[in-house]
């Protein structure tokens, strides 16, 4: 199994919505997710000013735009097991990456990724814009830039993991 886990800071925009959107392409293509199947599809958050919460109302309404419901997401804090639990932790902006560096174990670090490093349409960007303190239109740019990032590290682990 492949164990994937999306992070950003708040566990509530950006990393639920990446959650959704990959677990979406990768059904689409057939790739099963869940404890029990060819992949395991996470995210959390590096602050836990929002546990348990459910995403940010205009993410899960731009998510739903396209079809896509994260509303059952809960939010939850990355934890230290998760370096060693995950096989690829991909950060949302490089605030995130220095954080996750800084607390990963050192036999682990190869795991941590930008998450738009996957993007092959998006040449240039490296984070994904937080859209917290934005406006709708900021959740709409956040999440064509996940959505892209979704679908070229779905090629990668489908070549890579022969998916
Ligand atoms: P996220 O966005 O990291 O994409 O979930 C944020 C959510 C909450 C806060 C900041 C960013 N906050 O400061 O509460």
């Amino acid at each position: 199994m492949v164990k994937v886990l999306f992070v950003c800071l708040g566990n509530i925009c950006r990393s639920p919505t990446a959650e959704g959107v990959f677990r979406h392409h990768a059904n689409n293509a057939g790739i099963k997710d869940g404890f029990t199947r060819e992949m395991f599809i996470d995210s959390a958050g590096t602050a836990g000013f929002h546990l348990a919460a459910a995403p940010d109302k205009r993410a899960q309404l731009t998510a739903l735009k396209f079809g896509i419901d994260i509303g059952e997401i809960k939010a939850r804090k990355l934890a230290q097991e998760d370096y060693a639990d995950f096989d690829y932790l991909l950060a949302m902006d490089s605030e995130i990456l220095r954080y996750m560096q800084g607390k990963c174990p050192e036999n682990h670090l190869l795991k941590l990724h930008l998450f738009m490093s996957f993007s092959e349409t998006s040449p240039g960007i490296s984070e994904v814009p937080d859209p917290y303190y934005g406006e709708i239109d900021d959740f709409d740019i956040a999440y064509e830039f996940i959505d892209r990032a979704a679908q070229g590290f779905l090629k990668h682990i489908q070549n890579k993991h022969n998916l």
